[in-house]
């Protein structure tokens, strides 16, 4: 792959099962409540377009699920296929969430990273995050 053929773009409808299969390959240990298909159908509701594929010869290789609340912007599932890392791909993904994001009037951006993939962090420093005096809470509202 060189970049020239590589390019990110919204989700299409008729990506969800090579993302659904990108999503299982990357993240194996994902909890049961995180299931692709639902989260997917979920996203299609509100902004979809902030729901981007990287692709390469019409095939899918990463993905970035983003959002903007009103007052920050999240980023979820940035995902590259092993065969296609250390090639900017995730970069890129993260450039247009952010550029999409501050089109959006969005101040800053924040992520999680599971305790378990702190591995990814690297990633995330590289691109000028760092790592916040937070701790993350959460509230399961329904079981689906
Ligand atoms: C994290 C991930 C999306 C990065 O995708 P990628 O396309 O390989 O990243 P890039 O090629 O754009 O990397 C940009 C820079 O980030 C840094 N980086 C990326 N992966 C890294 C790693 N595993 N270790 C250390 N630094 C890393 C490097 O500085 C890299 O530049 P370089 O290759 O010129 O040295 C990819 O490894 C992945 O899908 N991981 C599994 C899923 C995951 O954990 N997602 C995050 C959920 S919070």
């Amino acid at each position: 792959m060189n970049s020239e053929s590589m390019r990110i773009r919204p989700f299409q409808d008729n990506d969800k099962t090579a993302v659904a299969d990108l999503w299982r390959e990357v993240f194996p240990n994902n909890p049961p409540w995180n299931i692709p298909e639902k989260d997917i159908e979920r996203k299609l509701k509100i902004q979809p377009e902030m729901f981007l594929v990287a692709e390469t010869d019409s095939r899918v290789i990463g993905t970035a699920m983003a959002g903007f609340d009103g007052h920050r912007g999240w980023v979820y599932y940035v995902a590259v296929s092993p065969e296609h890392r250390r090639k900017g791909v995730g970069e890129a993904l993260m450039k247009q969430v952010e550029s999409e994001l501050i089109k959006k009037g969005c101040t800053k951006l924040n992520l999680q990273v599971r305790s378990s993939n702190t591995g990814v962090v690297e990633f995330y420093k590289k691109l000028g995050y760092n790592i916040e005096d937070h701790i993350s809470m959460g509230k399961h509202l329904s079981d689906s």
